[in-house]
């Protein structure tokens, strides 16, 4: 018996991988974290699977319908909205299973700041403008952030942020970030990404806060902030220079054009 902790994705239901809907089409027991599982995906459950939406549920009792299932010799699929690397309590599950000595494998998703950025067309990081893109939060109720790790210190640095979990706090958000970015900063919300529902509100630091009143939105929603998202000017990467010589690329476009 295994556990396989799968990231179902952004939320459309093409956007799971091959391996994480063959995964869940093999499992007999399906547990999945809530409405940010697109209905679609559990129909990928083998006929008769036991399906637990574990929104309600706390860690002992996830836990308790994981070891039901491996007392009865029953594989769990066990999916998580976007990508498991980031936010989805994978750590805690997974040391409880180390202790239980139950196995899991890992199989990654689509995290939701990817697809947002497919969303806007747009990409995180531009030569000369932003090489470094920080997932980061606000301060939740069950979540506090470490200290050193403030919006002030990943602003400094002037990177791309992806900002989750903090639609409702976009205020205090515009605040701190406006004395390093600047008020005409461009700013993209992208509200349900993938989803039906989606919808993209693009401002800039000045104008986004009440932009996001005005929508309504206050959840589900990735804040993208920095000047990579309305690009002015850019230079092209060397990566793809014709004069740039390379291990796979020797003596540059015209040898890599007689290799295909
Ligand atoms: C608990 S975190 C889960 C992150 C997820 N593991 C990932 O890889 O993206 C939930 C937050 O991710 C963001 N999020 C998740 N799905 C989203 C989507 N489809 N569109 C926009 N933001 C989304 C929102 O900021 C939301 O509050």
């Amino acid at each position: 018996m295994t556990v396989h902790f799968i990231g179902a994705g952004p939320g459309a239901a093409d956007l799971i991988t091959v391996r994480g809907r063959d995964r869940i089409a093999a499992c007999p027991v399906c547990l999945y974290a809530g409405s940010l599982v697109a209905p679609e995906i559990l129909s990928w459950c083998p006929e008769g699977a036991r399906i637990v939406d574990t929104a309600p549920l706390d860690l002992d009792a996830i836990v308790a319908e994981i070891a039901a299932a491996h007392e009865r010799g029953q594989d769990v699929a066990r999916l998580h909205s976007g990508d498991l690397s980031i936010w989805s309590a994978l750590a805690e599950q997974m040391r409880r299973l180390d202790r239980l000595d139950i196995p899991y494998t890992v199989t990654p998703g689509v995290p939701a700041f990817a697809a947002a950025a497919a969303v806007l067309r747009r990409e995180l990081t531009l030569p000369g403008v932003a090489q470094s893109v920080v997932l980061t939060r606000t301060s939740g109720r069950a979540s506090a952030m470490p200290e050193r790790e403030t919006l002030a210190a990943f602003a400094a640095t002037g990177a791309t942020l992806a900002l989750h979990l903090s639609i409702h706090v976009v205020g205090d958000v515009v605040a701190q970030l406006t004395p390093f970015y600047g008020a005409a900063c461009p700013v993209a919300v992208v509200f349900r990404a993938t989803w039906p529902d989606e919808r993209v509100i693009a401002g800039d630091l000045a104008s986004i806060a009440g932009q996001v009143a005005q929508a309504g939105l206050e959840r589900t929603a990735l804040i993208l902030v920095g000047p990579a998202l309305r690009p002015e000017e850019f230079r092209e990467s060397a990566l793809y220079a014709p004069d740039y010589d390379r291990r796979f690329r020797p003596g540059g476009a015209v040898a890599a054009e007689g290799a295909r």
